[in-house]
């Protein structure tokens, strides 16, 4: 494949004297990191472009090969290829290999690196927010890739208690496996349910100071938990953190309906930009770049 059949202004031979950077997705047009980075690039003086790559399915490594053998820089990946880049990466961080999947890749002396920077925005985002994780009740709903690559970042905060709740049980029992050993490091409870125990009379499972959907329910605008669950994990004082943005979600409404704060997933997805952009621009840029006057200016 030549780039030039998947150039959505990423191809670095466009911007001379620029290193080039592009978000891959399919479908990519709705992306707003392009936006973002350009702001970070201007916070901080950086001379760089950031364009879009849309890989037909099943062509994540043609089209990721292309782009940085004709001089790409770095990459973020999105929906549905963070497991493709997972596999296209010669070296992965430590976090990267936990979650399971990739979003930024970067290329130096011809080596492909792979990073996840999900856990760690969202985690930022909810400090910016006001929310304490350490100690705090989780209820985490679903155990998809998304779930997964927060799950790391959130038990490192020292939380009391985090309950996975998926639709079917196998892959939320996978997940609690898989992480059982960094919940006891940080002294975090680590427990899975099905979506259906949440409607159950059992205290253990009601309320949470802290629910967040990592579940792809609201993609077709449904909540994945139902009324009479809802009663029961949220109240006034919960915060429910729905990972999709752009849209007060079903799961925001039943939240709002009980009197608890909400927010959507726009924070997130700017604070693991800001992660990537320092991958690739360097650490010492972290006081030039405003993730949240970024964020205010995607808002208004
Ligand atoms: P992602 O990478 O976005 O997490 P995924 O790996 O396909 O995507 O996982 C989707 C998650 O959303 C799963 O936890 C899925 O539940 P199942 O494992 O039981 O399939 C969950 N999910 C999707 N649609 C849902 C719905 N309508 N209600 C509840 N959970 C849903």
């Amino acid at each position: 494949m030549s780039l030039s059949s998947i150039d959505l202004h990423t191809d670095p031979a466009q911007f001379p004297g620029m290193d080039v950077y592009a978000v891959a997705g399919n479908p990519i047009s709705h992306s707003k990191s392009p936006a973002i980075h350009k702001r970070f690039s201007e916070q901080s003086n950086q001379s760089m472009h950031y364009g879009r790559l849309q890989p037909a399915l099943g062509e994540f490594a043609a089209t990721a090969k292309s782009f940085f053998v004709a001089g790409g820089k770095g990459m973020n990946v999105t929906i549905p290829f963070k497991l493709d880049a997972q596999e296209f990466a010669d070296v992965l961080t430590a976090r990267a290999q936990l979650a399971g999947a990739v979003n930024t890749l970067r290329i130096e002396n011809g080596k492909i690196f792979g990073d996840n920077t999900d856990g760690a925005g969202l985690v930022r985002d909810l400090s910016a927010q006001g929310i304490k994780i350490q100690g705090a009740r989780i209820l985490l709903l679903g155990a998809g890739g998304a779930a997964r690559g927060v799950l790391g970042p959130l038990l490192e905060q020292s939380p009391k208690e985090l309950i996975i709740a998926n639709r079917s049980s196998p892959k939320a029992d996978e997940l609690v496996q898989l992480f059982s050993e960094l919940a006891t490091t940080y002294q975090a409870v680590l427990a899975s349910v099905t979506l259906s125990d949440l409607e159950g009379s059992d205290k253990t499972l009601s309320p949470f100071d802290l629910i967040i959907n990592a579940t792809a329910a609201g993609l077709s605008n449904e909540s994945p938990v139902s009324d009479i669950a809802a009663s029961h994990i949220f109240i006034p004082q919960s915060f429910a953190y729905d990972m999709v943005y752009g849209k007060v979600t079903a799961f925001m409404q039943q939240a709002l309906h009980r009197g608890s704060r909400v927010s959507d997933g726009l924070g997130m997805l700017v604070e693991q930009a800001a992660d990537a952009f320092l991958i690739w621009r360097g650490a010492h840029l972290n006081k030039s770049i405003d993730p949240r006057a970024v964020l205010s200016e995607l808002r208004s």
